[in-house]
């Protein structure tokens, strides 16, 4: 069974991943501590390389990674990359969107999730970017999830990600988006 290197160090992280790409022989493993990579990009897609190409070269494994985040249109975009480090906890990120949106009536948003996966020369061999389009609600909604989700609706679902089962999230978020869009081509991969 090949090892390949999820490019986190979260542990939550990993067993999502392992949950997306179990019909796959692969055994995942989480990166070392020692290796740190500094997300200088400027778009998800571009740190998602840059983590699966750093760490796949540090490692010499196949490496895969994500980067995710919400973005807003009235925001023009924001916080986009920046979606962890928008303020110190989850509460404290919602109340600061919700402020900055103030009363706009242009709601309109999308979570994006980039994923790369690397061969172990630092190449990237495979990415692609999933998208989940909703609206941002005036007030939060729903105790399931984590970040932004209980101001995420998903008119589609007429739900909040928050108000999800965590099979239904799983399906229609970004990162299911992204996942079901490259695992034809993950399963073509010659590892
Ligand atoms: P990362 O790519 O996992 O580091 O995610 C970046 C940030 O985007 C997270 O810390 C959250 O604030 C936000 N985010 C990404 N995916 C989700 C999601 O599914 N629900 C809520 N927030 C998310």
């Amino acid at each position: 069974m090949t090892t390949v290197i999820v490019a986190t160090g979260n542990p939550g992280k990993l067993h999502e991943m392992q949950a997306y790409l179990k019909t796959l022989s692969w055994e995942l493993a989480l990166k070392p501590p020692e290796i740190e990579v500094d997300e200088t990009g400027q778009t998800f897609l571009e740190n998602a390389r840059l983590k699966a190409s750093q760490v796949a070269i540090a490692t010499q494994r196949w490496a895969i990674a994500d980067d995710s985040g919400l973005m807003v249109d009235a925001l023009d975009g924001a916080p986009g990359i920046y979606s962890a480090r928008y303020g110190s906890s989850d509460a404290d990120r919602i109340e600061r969107l919700l402020r900055e949106l103030g009363d706009s009536e242009n709601r309109q948003a999308q979570f994006v999730c980039a994923l790369a996966v690397a061969r172990p020369s630092g190449a990237i061999a495979l990415e692609t970017e999933g998208i989940c389009l909703g609206k941002i609600l005036k007030a939060p909604r729903g105790s399931g999830g984590f970040g932004y989700d209980p101001i995420f609706y998903v008119p589609a679902q007429g739900k909040t990600f928050a108000e999800m089962g965590r099979a239904e999230k799983e399906k229609y978020s970004h990162r299911g988006v992204a996942f079901e869009q490259i695992m034809p081509a993950l399963k073509q991969l010659e590892i």
